[in-house]
């Protein structure tokens, strides 16, 4: 079979426009050792019998553990476990080091604090090219229903409400608020916050594709120029808020478009990537200045201290 005619990085970019949350499939084997990946290939199947799937990559060396299991558990991760995402899905002897886990379903581990997990017998292996699709029947699960991390271009991210407020596509025309700002929920603070970052997100996201960058390159350039000399790789990646593997393929984009040189943890601006980083920095300021025009200096600078209030509440 020869390779279709176009670029993988390419293609794993355009696959990352599809959101998904992450799981953490994990398998006791039949000689006791225990195995965990990070993924974001599962999906549900049937509800009669009721089946789920993922697929794992052939070249995981929790491969065979999970070919010769008769059970795994499929742990769906909540908004604030990015860090066991991580641990999850870089090799090492033993992942579950420095984990809190209990023994489901045929010793597969399922982790507290998710937002609810699949305890499965495993159905069928379906092979699907460099992947196995492994489907499983739910015996057994647990809706804890907590937000969940959710997975997108390359970065982690959250789920937040679709905003109320709609603007036209073009985003020329002003959305109509009138009616939505005199109804009881228009008073409430927690509620406009919602809104006002939904409305002023999505403009920016326009603005900011104008740059050419995707959002995890922009994330990370930022976070590189204001991230201390000294700040380890563990530290950059939690303010980056993507996984390691996603940080190689921005760091690998952004020295290809001649922006960035040497390594995360050693990296210099190019003169390009101080130019880029300008322009990123002038989309900000001029969003920052469009939405916010009408406020006096003094009107902005209670504004931010009630955010900050609502921050670090
Ligand atoms: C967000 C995310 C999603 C991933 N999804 C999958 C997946 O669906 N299947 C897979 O085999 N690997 C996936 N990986 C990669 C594995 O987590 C990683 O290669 C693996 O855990 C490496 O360790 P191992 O050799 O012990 O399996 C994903 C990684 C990340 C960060």
């Amino acid at each position: 079979m020869t390779a279709p005619d176009f670029d993988t990085r390419a293609f794993r970019r355009a696959l990352g426009n599809f959101a998904t949350g992450i799981t953490i499939v994990t398998a006791k084997g039949p000689d006791g050792k225990k195995v965990g990946v990070t993924a974001n290939s599962f999906n549900s199947v049937s509800m009669e019998p009721p089946l789920i799937l993922w697929s794992i990559d052939k070249r995981s060396s929790a491969l065979e553990t999970f070919q010769n299991s008769k059970h795994f558990a499929v742990n769906i991760l909540a908004s604030d476990q990015s860090d066991l995402s991580n641990n999850f899905a870089k090799p090492q002897d033993n992942k579950y080091a420095d984990v809190d886990y209990l023994d489901g379903l045929g010793g597969a581990p399922v982790f507290e604090g998710v937002a609810g997990y699949f305890e499965c017998e495993t159905y069928q292996l379906v092979e699907g090219g460099d992947h196995w699709i492994i489907i499983g029947k739910v015996i057994n699960f647990v809706d804890a229903s907590r937000p969940p991390l959710v997975y997108h271009q390359g970065g982690y991210s959250m789920v937040i409400p679709h905003p109320r407020i709609q603007k036209a596509a073009d985003n020329e025309q002003a959305a109509d608020t009138s009616c939505l700002l005199s109804s009881p929920l228009g008073n409430n603070l927690f509620y406009l916050m919602i809104q006002a970052v939904n409305s002023s997100h999505a403009n920016f996201v326009s603005q900011h594709l104008k740059v050419g960058l995707r959002n995890s390159e922009s994330r990370l350039l930022l976070v590189l120029d204001s991230a201390d000399p000294n700040t380890s790789p563990a530290d950059l990646q939690k303010a980056v808020a993507m996984p390691a593997r996603e940080i190689e393929e921005a760091m690998h984009t952004l020295q290809n478009k001649g922006l960035l040189t040497g390594s995360l943890e050693n990296h210099q601006l190019t003169e390009a990537g101080h130019e880029k980083l300008k322009e990123l920095w002038d989309i900000v300021r001029a969003e920052q200045e469009r939405v916010f025009s009408n406020l006096t200096d003094s009107e902005l600078e209670i504004f931010k201290k009630a955010l900050k209030m609502a921050v670090s509440a």
